[in-house]
């Protein structure tokens, strides 16, 4: 299916390291969660965002393992996974998946497996911060802890003025020819690419993190993240009592005709008859799927998500907004059990491509059953008037 008009970032996913210091009896981003790996985690978050390519990077022996997770976690955008093997250090890590990027990669988040509930706004973040021109942005917390300087005998020698302070967190976000000109200048091996980059004289500016992005570390980290996952978790996918059932929501959707070019509407493309104008392509039928299938999940309404400070949607079409939307129902638990839509227009005239329209829009929604019906208004109102086209659509959706 048509992939969404993303700009040219990719997300590198470190995976590699051995996790001694959780001792979870597998390296790190394969412990389990809650059946599914703090790898599966990570890149649930990973795909509910704008990547253009995936790549993954694991120890040796652990592709087979990865690319299960990836493609499951991705969907229908497993083709943008790569899994390549890493080095001793995250950093010769870093390094190896960098050399696997596409080409026309420009910019790219390095994300740690380790911090596996991470949510997409932050994600979100980082990208738009590279995308308004920023060379390296790192995603920071507050220290909310006091801190002092301590001598190797445990005596406190000084304390360090808190206000000052932030704490890291991934995706760290990187023009690509900044990232590889600090690995191929590097004389030292940095805990975070923020810090290799920033060795090579570049700025490095700042984004608010989450305090769900916390790296898993150790035990009690584990235990947090299991707890997350199976509590309330404020930041994360409602998993309340209602999340055990299966949810129904509404959405509409009215575009006036006046676009440019050919009309789009119901993910199909019409020749001949008069375009609809809005931010996108005006698929007024796919915007009040979206928004049902968002409301249904409790995840906001399609200007939370699409925004027009989203460039990558300018212009999208069906499949790009429907795609994306699955990616942030399944990174919040949820999928798509079927949606209805109704049209309601004086043209074009849908007869003849209906179940080509179930067709294209079921395919953009993972295979989940779409009905598309369409009516006049016997000439009332603005449809009536053959100004425009209405859409209402309702879509169920499921815990996964
Ligand atoms: N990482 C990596 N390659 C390495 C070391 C680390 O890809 N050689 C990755 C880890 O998989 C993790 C992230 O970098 O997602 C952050 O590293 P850390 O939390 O230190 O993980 P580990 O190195 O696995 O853990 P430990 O230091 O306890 O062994
Ligand atoms: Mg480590």
């Amino acid at each position: 299916m048509t992939l969404p008009p993303v700009p040219r970032l990719a997300v590198i996913v470190v995976a590699a390291g051995s996790g001694t210091r959780l001792r979870g009896g597998a390296p790190k981003a394969f412990v389990g969660l809650d059946g599914r790996t703090i790898l599966h985690h990570a890149l649930r978050g990973v795909f509910a965002g704008p990547a253009a390519q995936v790549v993954v990077v694991v120890p040796e022996g652990f592709q087979g393992e990865a690319l299960t997770d990836a493609r499951d976690a991705a969907g229908d955008r497993a083709d943008l996974v790569t899994v390549v093997t890493g080095g001793a250090t995250r950093q010769t890590s870093v390094a190896a998946g960098l050399a696997a990027l596409w080409a026309d990669v420009e910019t790219v988040l390095v994300h740690d497996a380790a911090r596996a509930l991470t949510p997409p706004a932050v994600f979100e973040r980082v990208a738009a911060a590279l995308e308004a021109g920023a060379d390296a942005v790192i995603p920071a917390v507050p220290v909310v802890d006091t801190i002092k300087r301590v001598d190797d005998t445990g005596r406190v020698v000084a304390a360090v003025d808190r206000s000052e302070l932030a704490a890291a967190q991934t995706p760290q976000g990187f023009r690509r020819s900044v990232l590889l000109e600090a690995l191929r200048r590097a004389d030292a091996d940095h805990t975070d690419d923020a810090a290799l980059v920033a060795a090579a004289g570049h700025p490095v500016i700042t984004v608010e993190g989450d305090a769900s992005a916390f790296k898993i570390t150790t035990g009690p980290d584990l235990d947090r993240a299991r707890a997350l996952l199976t509590d309330d978790a404020p930041t994360r996918a409602p998993r309340r009592p209602e999340h055990a059932g299966p949810r129904v929501g509404i959405g509409t959707d009215v575009h006036g005709f006046g676009g440019d070019g050919t009309l789009w509407l119901a993910g199909l493309e019409w020749p001949g008859e008069p375009a609809l104008s809005g931010h996108s392509d005006g698929d007024a039928v796919a915007h009040a799927i979206v928004d049902a299938l968002l409301a249904a999940a409790g995840l906001g309404d399609i200007g939370t998500h699409f925004g027009t400070d989203r460039p990558e949607f300018a212009g999208a079409h069906a499949a790009a907004f429907l795609s994306h939307t699955v990616g942030l129902l399944s990174a919040a638990g949820w999928r798509v059990g079927n949606v209805s839509v109704q049209v309601q227009a004086n043209r074009p005239r849908f007869a003849a491509r209906r179940l080509e329209a179930e067709r294209v829009l079921s395919a953009a929604l993972d295979g989940a059953p779409v009905s598309v019906s369409a009516t006049t208004t016997d000439g009332l109102g603005f449809t009536g008037r053959t100004e425009g086209v209405a859409a209402f659509a309702t879509a169920l959706v499921l815990p996964v």
